[in-house]
């Protein structure tokens, strides 16, 4: 009887001997399941949940991240990790592991979206930890996905004796629209990162899943607006005037016949009009009409083509009704995405990573998509691999997609996405050390 309680105890001392024994080759807790566990335990995942929501109640918009930002700084200060600041106006870059090689980036974008209901501007969730600023909204999960890095930072930094190389966990400002991934590239600060991984949450995956897909993923895209100028009059004596709202209309109809005509069935493409704005009266035939919208290719031909033929589609139908055009791609402060591409290595690694960490059965092949992303500046760049990470769970109300102003986020998959992160990292690191 007496061995039965030494048992226990010496039991007890050979794995804490073992365990902390810092010659030992690799730390048994560092499998993916050890680390969701660490992210799963009470006082971890309420400090995750705790951030997640401080961020969602004060969304900031792209390069405006200022609180935010220091919101990421300071709990970085706690866990003790070093990080460059400010990055392309807001961001910042930390780095865990050993300073030298090889170097695995980690990558979060931190900005809110502008949300606007009819006339009213504001999140529509009733909840607790709503938007207090109106017209912002972390409709897009942001928030989530600051969160998980932050929990990879005290993940990783839990590990950093055992990392074999160094991690640098990027917190981007801008990824809605503005391409602030483009604007950390020009910092140089990621130069030296070899392979990179990014999350996005995915309302419509059930939580405890995740998807993705080797290839082009996510589409290139950019805008475009136009304004079309005729000579305004009455609009009782039509032949006394120019009319730019029937050379608008046209062009509009035209712009449709680029992906139905011009392009190959199986290419996906898309030329969408967003807006159209012109006139005021019943009887007045306006000056001018501007008209705007998106367009989306999964190749860099395709976009490219899309491009040429916009601006000659417009330009030629308003000449055909006697109007000019200027159409504008604002290049220049709005720089178009690139297609999404998941090289094919990175992508079997984080999905072989992926299948210890939630199970085989759930880590599912995404369709490509028309979405885009400033990860893909990355990817261009850096050998990367874009996963989405389930957020939807029926039972918490989150049904509702991404930039709805009813969108919201089961918060269980936090320290998922925490230990994904830093699992993908670390095998990277484990399979490419420098020996
Ligand atoms: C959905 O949310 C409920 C309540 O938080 C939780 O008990 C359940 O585990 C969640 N489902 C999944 C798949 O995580
Ligand atoms: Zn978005
Ligand atoms: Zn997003």
């Amino acid at each position: 009887m007496a061995s039965s309680k030494i048992f226990p105890f010496f039991t007890l001392l050979i794995s804490t001997l073992f365990f902390s024994s810092p010659s030992a080759s690799a730390d048994p807790s560092i499998s993916a399941e050890g680390l969701l566990e660490s992210a799963r335990q009470p006082e971890f995942f309420d400090w995750l949940v705790g951030i997640r929501r401080k961020i969602h109640q004060n969304p900031e918009l792209g390069f405006d991240e200022y609180e935010t930002s220091t919101l990421i700084r300071s709990e970085l200060d706690a866990l003790g990790v070093r990080y460059s600041w400010p990055v392309a106006k807001t961001g910042v870059v930390a780095s865990i592991g050993s300073g030298s090689g090889p170097v695995f980036g980690l990558r979060a974008d931190m900005d809110a979206l502008p949300i606007q209901i009819l006339t009213l501007w504001k999140e529509l969730v009733d909840w607790e930890y709503k938007s207090k600023r109106s017209g912002k909204m972390h409709a897009c999960g942001h928030d989530a996905h600051v969160t998980m890095l932050l929990g990879a930072a005290k993940l990783l930094q839990s590990h950093k004796d055992h990392l074999k190389g160094t991690i640098k966990l990027v917190f981007q400002p801008a990824e809605e629209g503005q391409a602030g991934a483009y604007h950390v590239l020009q910092e140089g600060v990621v130069d030296d990162v070899e392979a990179m991984f990014c999350m996005h949450v995915d309302p419509s995956l059930p939580t405890g899943t995740i998807a993705s897909r080797p290839g082009p993923y996510l589409a290139a895209s950019a805008r475009f607006q136009t304004t079309i100028k005729g000579i305004g009059g009455h609009a009782a004596a039509p032949h006394k005037v120019v009319d730019p709202i029937l050379a608008a209309s046209l062009a509009i109809l035209s712009l449709q016949q680029l992906v139905s005509r011009e392009s190959d069935p199986l290419e996906s493409r898309v030329v969408s009009v967003g807006f159209v704005k012109g006139g005021d009266a019943y009887n007045v035939i306006p000056e001018t009409v501007t008209f705007g919208g998106t367009f989306r290719s999964m190749t860099t031909e395709g976009f490219s083509y899309l491009m040429k033929r916009i601006r000659e589609i417009i330009e030629t139908q308003s000449a055909v009704h006697r109007c000019t055009a200027t159409v504008d791609f604002m290049e220049k402060k709005l720089i178009p995405y690139p297609v999404t591409i998941n090289d094919e290595q990175i992508y079997n690694h984080a999905k072989r990573v992926g299948e210890g960490l939630v199970g085989e059965g759930n880590v599912l092949l995404g369709p490509m998509l028309m979405a885009a992303e400033d990860f893909s500046f990355f990817a261009q760049r850096i050998p990367s691999a874009l996963f989405f990470v389930g957020v939807k769970n029926e039972s918490v109300e989150v049904v509702h997609g991404l930039h709805s102003p009813y969108f919201s986020v089961d918060e269980q998959a936090l320290p998922i996405g925490a230990a994904l992160h830093s699992a993908v990292a670390m095998a990277y690191l484990d399979q490419h050390r420098n020996l």
